[in-house]
């Protein structure tokens, strides 16, 4: 029997549909849409029985019959573990069909992210990301996409409330996207299944495009001609009566009760009325079994070994589990096909219920001694592990190592290819099985892989027993690490440190790798934590020693990220960070710190291109995984890169994709988004906005005392500054620098802010302190070697000092940030020199400068300060054109990327994917530049992008 053919129905067939044509008219509709490529998406509801999978099945049809391509798949109550079960069900036979040159080209770019799941003749790897879930989901979405380039598609998904949870990942994600794409999707669930993942099926529901169809029950006419059609004569009305009200309209209580009189040869009139009320109650069940049992038992024991088996049931292994030899056993499958139990040639249900009537008749105990006895019969065969694990999962737990490997086995290879929730299921079930010396550390470390995987909160927990029962000391401490990243993921980081100690300690020395990771991930744990800081100092200063001999690249880079903020120049640090990259690739957890302390380091010696080229590296690698978290992650951090250099529409095209999942996942902290977004928002003078995004924070002095909340406060600083409340602002820079210092961080590169406060230091009339704490700036930017800071802290130091000193110290400010990447500083200053001309009242000197800042602050899409250069040139006596943001200034970031991409030579598709949005999103802000740049079409671009600002 073939895997994924749709139930046929067999005496039903030649029924007609009664009272469905305004759902059916609806699906047609939401075809049409699909065929326009606007996308369609019904969800069919409504209790067992009610026609759910006609309806479905009908669509189908009608899909088919306007030349849409169809697939399709059914959830079932055995084989809802079973990792991407559905999916497999949809594409695998289509893919298998082809030729490998149009597979190729089907599971080409992000597409070929979901070969390992679909492809079951293999060829395709598993994504090498840090969460392969995410990537084969992205991966499955283009597919989905490539495939409905080939036409529409429709897909139809029987039975959702049984869907495996990667499954409805999968279909959770398209629903939310389906709207750009040629695809209609129409998904079937009962509304209260017990055990069904709620959540993501309403989230189905839930999506704007989502037209849900409620079936109701039939009306009395409707099961007087499904009577007739079943009875063969029309029947009386009494009866038809007797029919309507012992189903209350439910077709397949009718059609059971159906099914039993015609096995009892019951004629449609007047006097058996009283009959069909004396067969009904019981429903489908009783029904059922009445006629099963009516068979003998031979029936009854391959019915019920079909039940367990599921659909998967083959000949032979229904016969062996019912304890029948082959004649007798294909004997009462034809018995059973004829009385409508199973779908004649074989052995699956013609419906879900009748099975479940079937398998609920079993005592439970008798069911899991089945499954025990139907995992060895399908081992024996040689079948999938993932169809013998699912029979484990139903068998009682018996001692078995066997059962342990299996489902150990399997979870491995479900965790692997993005199925963590299965994972876990099997996980669970075989620390159940209770053997005598099970490999108990080993299946809870997994165990809490794959929780932590799917952002459960017991994950740590369960790894840290893991950590605690694994006795070999080199194992021990790698189960440590996974325990300790899991508890920084959740802010746990005492603990995270005290495990990495403890780990360091057991170890002692035979593995200096391993040591090299649990040392720089306990300093990197502890110097992000005040309370924390003492910790790291022993480590700290044993690398110190060791200096320019480590050769580990994640502590080298440790300590490159320590010199690069403590020891001038800070050129001494980043040539460690420059070394410490220059190195194969680790696991993608230490890629990650590793980047994040090199390019730090680097940021604070002003090396900013190099930095940018890591995460540019750190981007190209995530799109290649198809992960998006670690996406925004280097996205995020690249933003950060530009905000200090002043492409302030780069930042923020790089900060789309991650402030959709900020705050919801605990791998990209909120700080990391929001301060680099603050900063963009406070140059456009987009004041609310920024406040909205900190609306939660409260003062912000109350901030934990985190490394990563330096840079909230310094955002939040900047903010109330911009809003003029400049007290407020005032005491969070006092509480920055405090923290700063606490933390031992000295290099202004990392936060300058003492040039924030100075300033607004002055203006409240503690001119004293301003002066003093600008000049210690000046010096400190001068020992650390680095321009940027330097030119801003002689910025700050023209606005505090007296007035005669100012042009100079500007002058000095400007000269320096000329020669830097900061180009927004360099128009701060040149800006603010010819503010000071002008004041000074050297109108004429003043207009140069004014020009440059005008020009570089607008280049730089910092509006605020553009106006401000505008209204000084304008008091310098100067006309200069009304300051209009029109043609390329006007595109949003999103449309300046998008547009840059385009003109670059890049399809719509290949665009899409390389951000991880849809083809919609992409055309649109296409549409949007070509308008704003007034051009017609893409070939355009290249020129309309090239025209310099404000023409
Ligand atoms: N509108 C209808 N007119 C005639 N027969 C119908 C109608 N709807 C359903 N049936 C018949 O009733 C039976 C049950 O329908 P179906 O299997 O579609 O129910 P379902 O809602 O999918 O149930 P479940 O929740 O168990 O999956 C089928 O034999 C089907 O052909
Ligand atoms: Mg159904």
């Amino acid at each position: 029997m073939r895997l994924h053919e749709p139930v046929e129905e067999s005496k039903t067939v030649g029924w007609p549909l009664l009272e469905r044509e305004a759902e059916l008219a609806s699906l047609r509709r939401l075809a049409a849409r699909a065929v326009r490529g606007e996308g369609g998406l019904a969800v069919i509801e409504g209790p067992p029985g009610i026609g759910k999978s006609r309806v479905l099945r009908e669509a189908a049809a009608v899909a088919r019959d306007t030349g849409m391509q169809t697939l399709d798949c059914r959830g079932t109550e055995l084989e809802r573990q079973l990792p991407f079960g559905l999916v497999r069900q949809l594409f695998e036979t289509r893919i298998a069909r082809l030729e490998p040159g149009a597979r190729d080209e089907l599971l080409s770019g992000a597409a070929r992210l979901a070969g390992p799941i679909v492809c079951a003749t293999g060829g395709y790897d598993v994504p090498a990301g840090p969460e392969p879930a995410s990537s084969v989901l992205h991966g499955l979405y283009w597919l989905t996409a490539n495939l409905a380039d080939l036409g529409p598609l429709a897909i139809a998904v029987d039975d959702a409330h049984w869907a495996d949870a990667p499954s409805l990942r999968y279909l959770t994600f398209l629903a939310n996207r389906v709207q750009g794409l040629a695809v209609l999707l129409v998904v079937t669930r009962r509304p209260s299944e017990p055990g069904a993942e709620i959540e993501l099926l309403d989230e189905i529901g839930s999506v704007p495009l989502a037209h849900a169809i409620r079936l109701g029950a039939l009306a009395p006419p409707s099961v007087s001609e499904l009577v007739r059609a079943a009875l063969g004569r029309e029947p009386e009305p009494s009866f038809a009566a007797a029919c309507h009200e012992a189903t209350r309209g439910n077709p397949l209580l009718l059609r059971e009760l159906l099914a039993d009189l015609a096995q009892a040869e019951c004629e449609p009139v007047s006097r058996n009325a009283e009959r069909v009320l004396t067969l009904a109650p019981g429903g489908v069940a009783r029904s059922v079994l009445r006629r099963v049992r009516r068979l003998g038992p031979e029936a009854v024991s391959l019915a019920s070994s079909a039940a367990v088996l599921g659909t998967r049931a083959d000949a032979p292994t229904a016969a062996r589990l019912a304890g029948l030899d082959p004649a007798p056993a294909s004997d009462a499958a034809d018995a059973l096909a004829r009385i409508d139990v199973l779908v004649p040639g074989t052995l699956e249900f013609v419906h879900p219920i009748v099975r479940t009537a079937i398998y609920a008749e079993l005592p439970s105990r008798e069911a899991a001694r089945l499954h025990g006895i139907a995992a060895r019969l399908l081992a024996e065969r040689g079948r999938d592990g993932d169809e013998v694990a699912a029979q484990l999962l139903a068998a009682e737990p018996a001692g078995d190592p066997w059962t342990v490997d299996v489902l150990h086995g399997m979870a491995r290879r479900a965790r692997a290819r993005g199925a963590p929730e299965v994972a876990a299921r099997y996980l669970h079930r075989a620390l159940a099985e209770g053997t005598a010396e099970p490999p108990r550390a080993e299946l809870l470390r997994d165990l809490g892989g794959a929780e932590v995987a799917t952002a459960k909160p017991h994950g740590a927990d369960r790894l840290r027993q893991a950590y605690e029962l694994t006795a070999d000391p080199r194992q021990r401490a790698q189960v440590g690490l996974e325990t300790a990243r899991a508890l920084t993921l959740h802010g746990d980081l005492a603990e995270a440190a005290d495990v990495l100690e403890r780990s360091l300690a057991d170890l002692d020395g035979p593995d200096p790798e391993l040591s090299g990771r649990l040392e720089a991930e306990l300093i990197a744990v502890s110097i992000s934590d005040l309370a924390l800081r003492h910790r790291a100092d022993a480590h700290v200063m044993s690398l110190f020693e060791e200096g320019e001999t480590i050769r580990d690249p994640l502590r080298l880079a440790t300590l490159a990220i320590v010199m690069a903020s403590v020891i001038e120049p800070a050129a001494t640090g980043a040539d460690l960070a420059e070394r410490a990259v220059r190195h194969p690739p680790l696991s993608p957890e230490e890629d990650q710190l590793l980047y994040l302390h090199a390019a730090n380091a680097l940021v604070s010696a002003n090396r900013f291109e190099r930095a940018r080229r890591l995460w540019d590296q750190a981007v190209d690698r995530a799109r290649h995984a198809g992960s998006v978290t670690a996406f925004g992650f280097a996205s995020t951090l690249r933003a950060g890169i530009s905000v200090r250099t002043g492409a302030l529409g780069e930042a923020e095209a790089d900060l789309r994709v991650p402030l959709e999942t900020i705050g919801g996942d605990p791998r990209l902290p909120f700080t990391f988004v929001a301060a680099p977004l603050t900063h963009v928002l406070i140059e456009r003078g987009e004041l609310e906005a920024a406040d909205r995004l900190h609306a939660d924070v409260g003062p912000g002095t109350d901030l934990p005392e985190r490394i990563d909340q330096n840079f909230a406060l310094e955002s939040i600083a900047r903010l109330r500054l911009a809003q003029g409340r400049t007290e407020e602002g005032v005491a969070l820079l006092r509480e920055l620098g405090r923290r700063l210092e606490a933390f031992g961080i000295r290099n202004p590169a990392a936060v300058a802010w003492r040039s924030l406060i100075g300033p607004a230091l002055a203006r409240v009339g503690d001119r004293d302190e301003a002066r003093e704490l600008v000049a210690e700036e000046v010096q400190l930017a001068r020992g650390f070697d680095v321009p940027r800071e330097l030119g801003v802290a002689l910025r700050a130091q023209a606005l505090v000092e007296p007035e005669d000193a100012a042009v100079d110290l500007l002058r000095e400010a400007v000269s320096i940030l000329e020669t830097t990447p900061a180009r927004l500083e360099h128009a701060r200053a040149v800006t603010e020199l010819g503010a000071t001309l002008v004041h000074l009242g050297h109108r004429s000197d003043a207009r140069e400068p004014l020009r440059l800042g005008l020009d570089v602050a607008r280049r730089c899409g910092a509006s605020v300060l553009a106006e401000r250069a505008h209204s000084e040139l304008v008091a310098s006596g100067a006309r200069p054109r009304r300051l209009v943001f029109s043609g390329v200034d006007s595109l949003t970031a999103s449309e300046r990327r998008v547009a840059d991409m385009a003109a670059g030579g890049r399809t719509n598709r290949e665009i899409a994917q390389a951000l991880f949005v849809t083809e919609k999103t992409v055309e649109g802000h296409l549409l949007h530049a070509y308008r704003k740049l007034e051009i017609g079409s893409r070939s355009e671009l290249p020129r309309a992008l090239r025209r310099p600002a404000g023409e």
